[in-house]
């Protein structure tokens, strides 16, 4: 493979010095006019796009899309053929080496190492990354909280769940404390519950200030994690920003899940006086809601205050991922086999 660049994991590239990031105002991901080819094959034409610190983004696109060449990219394991790219103001061909010290790769497929332990695992990432012993054992320690598997800590690597093996593939990428995560398609085999195991360890990751870009090839894998979006389809980028104006974009009602502690009538026929509220379906018997209203004249979060105000316990206020399947629909043609 000519367009790769030096792989991470091999020779001096190892040991990393972190240096922090300069002065905290760039975005974590900036990415302009950026192009790729394979031999025969043109993956990316000029995509452009941004990511803030501290979102969660999510990349999602149709298998062959490109996702995979702009993650490698991004990760310095491709060098950009056009186009510049930036993680926190760092150019990823001249400062490669200060970008890989700040973000953690999560590649789509998990390396299996014979004959490791959990434990073992992660500490020789941890001494790859130039930690020493005393350092070694509490960050392993750290990252094995995180992800929930410090009472797997003993056991073998293959042994573990395709569930487990994706959480432990995510503390890998966390043992150098990268302020960016790059993840590709983590979520992509898991059963419903690992799913959501991983998406919570993810919210927890992002409380603690991390930014996440994330891949999937199926939009509602996502479910309700990412705050932002970058669809992409063949190469380009049809949609880049807030969740917000990708339902927007689709001229579409907003649809809304609201479930209450004890059944009350008031609510329902407030909600049911809300200037822009299209529809209110309730279960029978039960205080749960379906929602859908004109988010160009109501927003979310007012229907939230206005359910709160009235004195109800909210239980789930969440939203359907119906229009966000239609817009990521709209956007994209079908897959076509990578
Ligand atoms: N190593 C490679 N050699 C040639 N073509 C490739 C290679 N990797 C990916 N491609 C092609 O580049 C395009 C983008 O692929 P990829 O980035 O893997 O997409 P995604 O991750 O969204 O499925 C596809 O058409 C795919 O077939
Ligand atoms: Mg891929």
């Amino acid at each position: 493979m000519t367009n790769d660049a030096q792989p991470a994991t091999e020779g001096e590239d190892l040991a990393i010095t972190y240096n922090p990031w300069t002065d905290g105002t760039q975005p974590a991901i900036e990415v302009k006019d950026l192009a790729f080819a394979y031999k025969n094959q043109q993956a990316l034409s000029g995509i452009t796009f941004t990511v803030a610190r501290g979102s969660i983004n999510g990349f999602v696109g149709p298998n062959g899309a490109g996702k995979t060449t702009t993650l490698k990219i991004l990760a310095t394991l491709l060098l950009p053929q056009s186009g510049t790219v930036r993680i926190f103001g760092r150019d990823v061909v001249r400062g490669y080496k200060d970008v890989r010290g700040g973000i953690g790769f999560m590649p789509d497929h998990f390396s299996s190492y014979r004959q490791m332990t959990v434990f073992e695992y992660l500490d020789f990432f941890a001494a790859a990354y130039g930690l020493d012993l005393a350092q070694r054992d509490k960050t392993v320690t750290d990252v094995l909280a995180l992800t929930d598997l410090t009472s797997r800590k003993e056991d073998f690597v293959q042994a573990l769940s395709r569930g487990m093996q994706q959480r432990l593939s995510l503390a890998r990428v966390l043992v150098n404390d990268p302020d960016l995560l790059l993840l590709d398609e983590p979520a992509s085999g898991l059963d419903p519950r690992a799913r959501i195991e991983l998406m919570d360890i993810l919210q927890e990751l992002r409380r603690l200030g991390k930014t996440i870009f994330i891949s999937s090839h199926i939009l509602s894998e996502l479910g309700d994690l990412c705050d932002s979006f970058t669809i992409i389809d063949r190469g380009a980028v049809r949609y880049a920003g807030p969740v917000e104006g990708l339902t927007a974009q689709t001229d579409q009602a907003a649809h809304y899940v609201l479930h209450l502690s004890v059944a009350n009538d008031e609510p329902e026929t407030l909600l049911r006086g809300l200037d822009g509220m299209l529809a209110v379906d309730k279960d029978e018997g039960k205080p749960h809601y379906r929602l859908k209203f004109d988010p160009a004249r109501l927003r979310p979060n007012t229907v939230l205050k206005a359910v709160l105000d009235c004195g109800a316990e909210v239980v789930t206020w969440q939203r359907e991922t119906v229009e966000l399947k239609k817009a990521f629909m709209d956007l994209t043609t079908p897959g076509v086999a990578p």
